[in-house]
């Protein structure tokens, strides 16, 4: 019970790593709001409150927040954790494109924690867990848009510990690697060779699972994490270990 009394945001908790996590806090205690579009079958994640929501709509962040003290009178961590791909050579990104992935993946993350700061200020242990990828530092062709969204996130998330830690806030964000969720099954499934690729590249020779994400999460919202701050932590199973 790691998260005994806390209460946590968790976005894009209707699928792969943010529906794991959202399950492994509320199995360690935690009272978890469950956030995902509307039509995503938030209803049969187990959290304890859920809130369909569009998070990059304007006036989301306020509603997520209001919502989560609404229901459980505080607030103690955030995690920023859903996201979209778009596969786009940069000549051919469409300005449509580009805005969406980064209202999406960066800017939601940002205003979401704007917005929880002065509550996460109260906590007795405020966490921020925002969802980067190992694309924050790497890259693939078509990912122009998508990369920049995550290289934004790890330095929205550096300065944000910066500023917060005075106030006994962490923030840190996870770096995935090739995980099975519903963002990559449908393509693995109809390109098996492609998913068989990623594993044989990860030195532990399989792709992640939700749940290795959740636990790395798990670790980083609780007080084993409490010294861990401006941290990328990567999770890929040595996917990016060779040059
Ligand atoms: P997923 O597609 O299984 O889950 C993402 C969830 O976010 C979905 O339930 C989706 O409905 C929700 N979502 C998308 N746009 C939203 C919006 N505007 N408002 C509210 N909810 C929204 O994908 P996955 O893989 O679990 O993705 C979670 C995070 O992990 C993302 O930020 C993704 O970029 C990141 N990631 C995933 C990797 C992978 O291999 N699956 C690798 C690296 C990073």
């Amino acid at each position: 019970m790691r998260l005994q009394g806390r209460v946590a945001i968790v976005t894009g908790a209707a699928s792969g790593i943010g529906r794991a996590s959202a399950q492994l806090f509320a199995a360690e205690g935690a009272r978890v709001l469950a956030v995902d579009l509307p039509g995503k079958g938030l209803a049969e994640v187990g959290g304890t409150a859920i809130l369909e929501k569009n998070i990059a709509d304007a006036g989301a962040a306020q509603t997520i927040v209001d919502t989560a003290i609404a229901e459980f009178g505080q607030l103690d961590i955030v995690m920023n954790n859903a996201g979209i791909g778009v596969n786009a050579l940069a000549e051919a990104t469409t300005d449509e494109q580009w805005q969406r992935v980064l209202d999406v993946n960066l800017t939601a993350q940002f205003r979401l924690c704007r917005q929880a700061i002065p509550f996460l200020k109260r906590s007795k242990a405020g966490r921020i867990v925002n969802v980067a990828s190992v694309m924050a530092n790497g890259t693939d062709y078509g990912l122009a848009a998508y990369c920049a969204s995550k290289a934004g996130v790890a330095g929205l998330t550096r300065t944000l510990a910066l500023e917060l830690g005075k106030f006994g806030i962490t923030a840190n964000y996870l770096e995935p690697g090739a995980i099975e969720t519903g963002m990559t099954k449908p393509l693995w499934d109809a390109r098996p060779e492609v998913a068989d690729v990623w594993a044989k590249k990860s030195a532990l020779r399989r792709l992640g699972q939700p749940i290795d994400l959740a636990r790395a999460a798990l670790f980083l919202a609780s007080d084993d994490g409490g010294f861990v701050t401006g941290h990328g932590l990567v999770v890929d199973g040595g996917l990016t270990l060779r040059v």
